[in-house]
């Protein structure tokens, strides 16, 4: 393929790209946004197999069809509450193709001389160490999400000294590999390099856990937009390094969002430990008596409300249980009830998880408010229905100080007058702090999966 063609094609991808990034910002538009990802990736993929740089296609197709399909596979079976484990793991792919690119473009440095050298190889050094952390810290992250690891942050002590301690080390032996001319020396650098970037990866996300989990996510996909970036200056691949940048800075944008939502800073996110510092977790948590309620009986106090709000939480996520409520919200609103969703930023596991499944479930747009939008409404509001959330209605956070959770901003459903709690047990949620809610007068503690619930309450509702 012609060079000026490439380019121009690749130029057409990176504007799909952004329309992409642009579309997705919003319910309405995110199908179109995901579409145009999908052809701007088409294109840059065609593109780069059909230009002059690629031979060998019995290689390119053996690496490409068992990877496409096993993706393929994987993405069809995973489960909506699997879904940010796997995104992590995505994620540590880029980081190690930055890695393996890095190794690879090292050892070919093709005819690069003098300056063009050094800067090559300061390229290639920042792209394995930036590959190396987003592989490592996305691994640990995918298994903190799975639960096949504690979501306790591990904090070592002096574990800031050593950050910085690894960091300084790593930074001495890539000024060596960048001024040696030995290549068997550079290799054996940039294979130490790997390690201690690595290693330092595997730290940063072990000491971070809890609440602050979120943070995590989008900073690791940022983390995987700069590691491509980089593979694409080692690669020369202008598409790769504008697509890295797009990926990097939003998930660095996204990343701030996540903070803002949270009430903290990135670096106090980063140096210190959120709901998870292990002191009050461990102890007794709020005491009282709790008051229950029936299905029945929450579908009738719905329908007598003239107002009702819903707090969808990872529970609903678990329990799968948006459609039903998709009918039970039809129903109340056709019976007059105005009924309006409310959304935390760190609702679920995943930025935005709770508004990509109330779209599933065909809820319209415009009764989902964000929590800036809506708590000022909730002392008006006759009922709040809880379904499945736990840290992002816990008032401790606002009251008690000495909270692990102090500090971020949470929906105030107790201000409503009847909160409906809904899950299966008197359990804490992701960042393990008890919730005093529970036990306020005008809570009412729904127990139960919430899918079966939504299904009785629904059944009450078609009833009357
Ligand atoms: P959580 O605080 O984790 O609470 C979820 C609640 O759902 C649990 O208390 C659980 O109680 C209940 N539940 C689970 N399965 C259920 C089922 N089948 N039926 C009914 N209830 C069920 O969730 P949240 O309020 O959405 O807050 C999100 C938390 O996750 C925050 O701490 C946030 O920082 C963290 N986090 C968020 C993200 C992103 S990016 N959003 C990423 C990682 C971590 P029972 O066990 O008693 O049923």
């Amino acid at each position: 393929m012609p060079p000026n063609l490439a380019t121009i094609i690749y130029l057409v991808a990176a504007v799909l790209f952004m329309l992409s990034l642009g579309g997705l910002s919003r319910q309405e538009t995110a199908k179109r946004g995901t579409i145009c990802g999908i052809v701007g990736m088409l294109l840059a993929l065609a593109t780069s197999i059909l230009s002059d740089e690629v031979g060998l296609y019995g290689i390119v197709a053996l690496s490409m069809v068992p990877a496409a399909l096993i993706g393929g596979f994987l993405a069809m079976r995973v489960q909506m509450t699997g879904m940010p484990q796997l995104v992590a793991l995505l994620h540590s792919f880029v980081g190690a193709a930055a890695v393996l690119v890095g190794f690879a473009s090292y050892l070919d440095s093709g005819q690069l001389e003098g300056a063009a050298l050094l800067v090559h190889h300061i390229e290639v050094y920042l792209g394995v160490g930036i590959g190396a952390i987003t592989f490592t810290g996305s691994i640990i992250a995918c298994l903190k999400l799975h639960g096949t690891m504690s979501g306790k942050p591990l904090l070592i002590p002096g574990r800031h000294f050593l950050n910085l301690l690894v960091l300084l080390v790593t930074i001495g032996l890539g000024i060596w590999m960048v001024a040696t001319h030995d290549q068997t020396t550079g290799v054996v650098l940039l294979l130490i390099a790997t390690g201690l970037t690595g290693l330092l990866g595997v730290h940063m996300v072990m000491a971070i856990g809890g609440a602050d989990m979120p943070v995590v996510v989008s900073m690791l996909n940022s983390y995987s937009g700069w590691a491509a970036a980089a593979a694409g200056f080692m690669l020369g691949n202008d598409l790769l390094i504008i697509t890295g940048a797009l990926v990097g800075s939003s998930g660095a944008i996204l990343s701030l969002i996540m903070c803002r939502g949270m009430n903290r800073s990135l670096a106090n996110v980063v140096l210190g430990g959120f709901g998870t510092d292990g002191s009050a977790p461990t102890g007794e948590g709020p005491q009282g008596e709790v008051i229950s309620i029936e299905p029945e009986a929450s579908a009738e106090l719905m329908q007598q409300a003239s107002s009702v709000v819903i707090v969808p939480g990872y529970g609903m996520a678990v329990a799968q249980a948006q459609h039903t409520l998709a009918q039970v919200t039809k129903l109340l609103r056709d019976s007059g009830v105005e009924v309006r969703f409310a959304i935390h930023p760190v609702a679920g596991r995943l930025p935005g998880h709770m508004n990509v499944l109330l779209a599933e479930a065909g809820i319209p747009y415009d009764i989902v408010l964000e929590m800036d939008e809506i708590n000022d409404d909730l002392p008006d509001t006759d009922v709040v229905l809880v379904i499945g959330a736990n840290d992002i209605v816990n008032p401790s956070a606002e009251n008690d100080p000495a909270s692990p959770i102090a500090g971020m901003p949470v929906l105030q459903v107790w201000k409503s007058g009847t909160v409906i709690v809904m899950k299966r047990s008197m359990g804490t949620g992701y960042a393990g702090v008890g919730n005093p809610l529970f036990f306020n007068d005008n809570t009412r503690m729904l127990f139960g999966d919430a899918g079966a619930s939504v299904e009785s309450m629904l059944a009450s509702l078609r009833k009357e």
